[in-house]
């Protein structure tokens, strides 16, 4: 039905407006009470075997919203309601930034993937502060608060922005996200580098601490695919150094391997980070390498080319206690978390383990 919808209607629609279209129809249908009660017990069932615990919230499964498709935190129930059991915001950066110029999102349909350019266009940090503290939630969901460097604000003095925004937002995030791997805003990946990053996530910290005391808010860095093995495990052992409370791995690459062949090419050659199903197989690889790297003391996050119920079970056996999707969701629709949890549970009782926590990092145990 949705395959037969995206042909007719949003094929035809440039990327990004259709984005905004189908964003706005969730958004509806999630102010409408007997509608969205009526959707959420349709597309977000509860399994109990699914139930699971990261850096401390609990939480009814495992699958969530990747970062990138609400920037602004303006439909946080709409996608609760659509069975995304977390829901992370943002980026949102200092300041507000309108992002690139358009066209700026590109499908690669027969790859079943996208290429982004969106370079951070959100309303900013102090908005969408606002907006969180006005907010009255309908489904429990874990907000999750995705934080990154205005384009504007020059490299040096990248940490303050990132401060700021971790000041004005930590109030409401029930777990907070150090983005440092979007390929659009120049510069933004170097801080990948240890000797970036240390003093970076340390000023988070410390300024999350400062915005709220009554809990300690949980604070994750997000990765890049591109970043070599020995960079990866560095990241592994600051954040293990630093007491960081997971890492996200991964965000969109810049590589374009073995696409070409499907897609036009003229589309492979935009400029951005490619996602959906061609990532596939990097990010579980990134996965695989951080969690022999940090075993249980760090929660790991799975995103990247994460389709379907059997690709989430081979992120949880590759060491991911969460895992996220987006480029998917485009393709499969609103369907598609509902069949992840299904899929999962399904996939989780015919397994040798009781429980998801048991199969966390399980495949990568057996070749240890
Ligand atoms: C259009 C688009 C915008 C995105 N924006 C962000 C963003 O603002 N911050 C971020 O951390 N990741 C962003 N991402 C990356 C996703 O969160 C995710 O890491 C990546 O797309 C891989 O997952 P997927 O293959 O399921 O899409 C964006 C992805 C897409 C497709």
């Amino acid at each position: 039905m949705y395959k037969i919808f995206f042909s007719l209607v949003f094929k035809r629609l440039d990327p990004e407006q259709a984005h905004h279209l189908a964003f706005r129809w969730i958004r509806l249908a999630a102010r409408v009470p007997v509608l969205r009660t009526f959707l959420a017990a349709a597309l977000a069932p509860r399994h109990k075997e699914l139930r699971t615990e990261a850096f401390g919230l609990r939480m009814h499964g495992p699958f969530g919203l990747a970062a990138g498709f609400d920037k602004n935190a303006v439909g946080i129930d709409g996608m609760a309601m659509l069975g995304f059991d977390h829901v992370e915001i943002g980026t949102v950066t200092g300041e507000p930034h309108p992002g690139n110029p358009k066209q700026r999102l590109f499908r690669l349909v027969k790859d079943r993937a996208l290429i982004n350019r969106m370079g951070f266009n959100n309303d900013g940090s102090l908005r969408v502060a606002a907006r969180l503290a006005s907010r009255t939630p309908v489904f429990r969901t874990v907000v999750g608060v995705n934080i990154g460097k205005t384009k504007a604000v020059p490299e040096e003095e990248a940490v303050a922005d990132y401060v700021k925004s971790a000041e004005r937002l930590a109030p409401y995030a029930d777990y907070l996200v150090v983005n440092v791997s979007s390929p659009n805003t120049p510069g933004l990946r170097d801080l990948q580098a240890t000797q970036a990053l240390r003093p970076l996530l340390s000023a988070v910290r410390e300024a999350a601490d400062g915005a709220v005391s009554a809990r300690r808010v949980p604070l994750l860095v997000k990765i890049a695919p591109d970043l070599a093995g020995e960079d990866i495990d560095a990241v592994a052992d600051l954040a293990v150094e630093l007491g960081l409370d997971g890492i996200i791995a991964t965000n969109t690459t810049i590589a374009r391997d073995g696409l070409g062949l499907k897609s036009d090419p003229s589309l492979v050659k935009e400029t951005g980070g490619l996602s959906g199903a061609p990532l596939k197989e990097r990010s579980l690889e990134v996965l695989r390498r951080l969690y022999a790297r940090v075993g249980d003391r760090i929660t790991l996050v799975g995103v990247g080319g994460v389709e379907n119920a059997e690709d989430a079970w081979q992120r949880i056996l590759a060491g991911a206690t969460l895992v996220q999707g987006y480029s998917a969701f485009i393709y499969e629709g609103p369907f598609y978390a509902r069949a992840l949890h299904k899929g999962l549970a399904a996939r989780l009782r015919t397994s040798p383990y009781a429980t998801l926590a048991e199969a966390v990092g399980a495949d990568v145990r057996k070749t240890a």
